[in-house]
């Protein structure tokens, strides 16, 4: 699968924030991860629907994906999908029924994804997997940018990696958290195909030349 590099705004500066997104795409970003915190689930209050038609409004063609972390999740669900959103993840323990999100997200044209944080056991992929387009593993605990990588999601990385290549879909793996030019490679090296950066690009002078740099480091991890 073709790596995806996605740049989450919740690095961004929001006072120009359809700029920032264009900048990040014409450095070369594939989509762009969207980050939905409630100050319930998550110790943090970001954005919601509204952000991402504006950006849909704006001129943005590129893929938004959304990572919702609020509890509950389906209504969110529609106002996302209605808003724009390509992909929809949600972590499995802030819905009452997770295969019915799941189904939600299909039915309303979106692509699905689980997300996982550091102390989420995989389990729930085991009967969820065949409904799914991503897993996304986190890396940090979500709730803010600029934290430092867990080492131990490299494991975890592989692991999931193993499943979804006996389940031979074609599931995504995407990771988020503490993903930086010096450690992409590793964690593509893991089987990891799709990288959430916010601070390693948006806090970086040159997106082009940060964006370019994970390219290649990823290129070094496949090797
Ligand atoms: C954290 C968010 C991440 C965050 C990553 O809860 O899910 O997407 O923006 O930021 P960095 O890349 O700075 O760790
Ligand atoms: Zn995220």
């Amino acid at each position: 699968m073709q790596p995806f590099i996605a740049p989450s705004i919740l690095s961004a500066n929001f006072a120009c924030l359809g700029e920032e997104v264009n900048n990040v795409l014409e450095a070369g970003a594939d989509i762009i991860h969207f980050d939905v915190m409630d100050n319930h689930f998550v110790p943090n209050l970001t954005i919601g629907p509204l952000v991402c038609e504006s950006l849909r409004e704006f001129g943005v063609n590129a893929p938004i994906d959304v990572h919702l972390m609020t509890e509950p999740v389906d209504s969110l669900i529609e106002d996302f999908a209605n808003a724009g959103a390509t992909y929809i993840t949600f972590h499995p323990e802030a819905s009452k029924h997770p295969h019915r999100s799941l189904a939600l997200i299909k039915e309303l044209g979106c692509k699905s994804g689980l997300v996982f944080s550091p102390g989420t056991p995989l389990s729930y992929l085991e009967h969820l997997i065949d409904e799914l387009d991503m897993v996304l593993i986190m890396s940090v605990n979500p709730g803010f940018g600029g934290q430092s990588f867990i080492e131990s999601s490299i494991q975890k990385i592989k692991s999931v990696r193993a499943l979804i290549d006996s389940s031979k879909s074609d599931i995504r793996l995407e990771v988020d958290g503490g993903v930086k030019i010096d450690n992409i490679s590793r964690i593509a090296k893991a089987g990891a195909d799709t990288f959430v950066a916010g601070s390693a690009i948006f806090g970086s002078d040159d997106y082009f030349k940060t964006i370019t740099a994970m390219r290649s480091q990823i290129e070094l991890g496949l090797k």
